[in-house]
């Protein structure tokens, strides 16, 4: 017999159905003993962490949606099921359709995965598409993507990267077999950048994409979600609108990248459904994720992205061109007595002045930061954008002088701004 539990069961619904299954006791479903699989998608901690935790210690498996719930309590959760002989399986909670969790819990055996990163996030990948493609600023695409339902009405924890983040936290917990807490995830979301930063990166063959980023070094893993600026050749450059994409490094295999659709009801419904015929098709052959260790104790974790030299893209709006002058001799100075240099200056002309952009490499951020914060509190009418990493090499460019104004680069980018 099968059960649902719903908020009110006399909702208009999309679908069709029977009336005699919907319930809204939960009590109902957990004294059912012909029940022995839960589906759990009602979203958020409360009730669906007790909903759960119950369901599991009654002896029936559980497949979950809930990426913000198995990221807080997913370690806890999986060793109540072990405790009793039963499977928390939660493959529709990351990236969708996309089979991502099966890949890591079950492949990559031979591996020693190097790196796990992603575009794990639909809404955030819509907006900073249309973005780019229109030239319309963050919010007005964010009001349509909330009108086409591709965005919540609070859009917090989709564009300030907290959604990413729980994603990256199942990822990096099942590539590592270890448990990192959500909160340690360096985390930039995406409400900073602006129509004139994106086609300022674009300008040197960039597109600008949010990317959750599980990466070992020697040891030590660095966590982030942040806006990264992205070459023309990456794998995850070209994956646009709703759409998700992971990439996987392993030290045999190299570089596996999954696309596909991250949300929507068929994309998720899939996922589910394959959980089920997992379970359908022998529980004995599931692997059971190890979640116990702490991944500090395993492999370390450490701000290894601020703490290395790196390549990195500044925007800063100046009021004007003497504005201008100043902040390129200032930071000019700083960023080579810091050991690094400028490899590219760019600029364009915004309704309120001048913005103007560096890509820098051979700098470590926490450097970088303190370069602008210097800068900003020097020089009068400056004000700091964003500062986001650019993924590969960064190549010292051609030499520059002052006479590279703004006027001659201006033309091309004038009127998209
Ligand atoms: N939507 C997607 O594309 C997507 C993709 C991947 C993962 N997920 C995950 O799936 C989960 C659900 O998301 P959603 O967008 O489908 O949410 P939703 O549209 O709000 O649906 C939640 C469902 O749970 C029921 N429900 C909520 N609170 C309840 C309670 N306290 N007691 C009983 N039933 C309750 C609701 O009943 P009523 O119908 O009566 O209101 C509704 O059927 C979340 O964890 C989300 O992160 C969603």
């Amino acid at each position: 017999m099968a059960k649902i539990l719903v908020l009110d069961p006399n909702k208009e619904r999309g679908v069709d159905v029977p009336r005699e299954l919907l319930t809204q006791q939960v009590e109902e479903i957990l004294q059912d003993a012909s029940i022995d699989v839960f589906v759990e998608v009602i979203g958020g901690i409360d009730p669906a962490h007790e909903i759960i935790r119950a369901a599991l210690a009654s002896g029936r498996h559980v497949i979950s949606a809930n990426k913000a719930l198995l990221a807080q309590h997913g370690a806890e959760l999986l060793a109540v099921a072990e405790a009793n002989g039963v499977h928390l399986l939660f493959e529709a909670s990351v990236a969708g359709g996309i089979p991502i969790i099966r890949m890591l819990q079950t492949y990559l055996t031979a591996n020693r995965v190097r790196e796990v990163s992603g575009i794990l996030n639909g809404t955030c990948n819509y907006i900073l598409t249309e973005m780019a493609k229109t030239g319309r600023e963050y919010e007005e695409i964010l009001a349509d993507a909330q009108r086409l339902g591709y965005a919540e009405a609070d859009p917090t924890s989709d564009v300030e990267g907290f959604d990413a983040a729980y994603k990256l936290t199942i990822l990096t917990n099942l590539a590592y077999e270890a448990h990192v807490q959500t909160d340690r995830i360096e985390r930039q979301g995406i409400t900073q950048l602006t129509v004139a930063d994106l086609r300022l990166a674009e300008q040197k063959g960039y597109t600008i994409k949010l990317i959750g980023s599980a990466r070992e070094n020697q040891g030590a893993i660095s966590l982030s979600v942040r806006p990264r600026l992205l070459p023309a050749d990456h794998p995850l450059a070209g994956v646009h609108d709703v759409y998700n994409a992971v990439k996987v490094n392993g030290d045999v295999v190299g570089d596996l990248t999954f696309i596909g659709r991250g949300a929507g009801e068929l994309p998720t419904a899939s996922a589910v459904i394959e959980d089920l015929t997992l379970l359908l098709s022998g529980e004995n052959t599931i692997r059971r994720p190890n979640w116990n260790r702490c991944l500090e104790e395993q492999v370390g974790t450490a701000d290894a992205e601020s703490s290395a030299p790196t390549g990195l893209y500044i925007s800063l709006n100046c009021s004007d061109l003497e504005v201008q002058t100043l902040v390129d001799a200032q930071f000019e100075e700083s960023i080579a007595a810091s050991g690094g240099y400028i490899a590219e200056r760019l600029a364009t002309h915004f309704k309120g002045g001048i913005k103007r952009a560096y890509l820098v490499g051979g700098v470590r951020e926490e450097q970088v930061k303190q370069t602008v914060d210097e800068v900003v509190q020097t020089v009068p009418h400056v004000q700091l954008c964003v500062i986001l990493p650019i993924e590969g090499d960064v190549h010292p460019g051609v030499e520059w002088s002052h006479n590279t104004s703004v006027h001659e680069e201006k033309d091309s980018y004038l009127e998209v701004l």
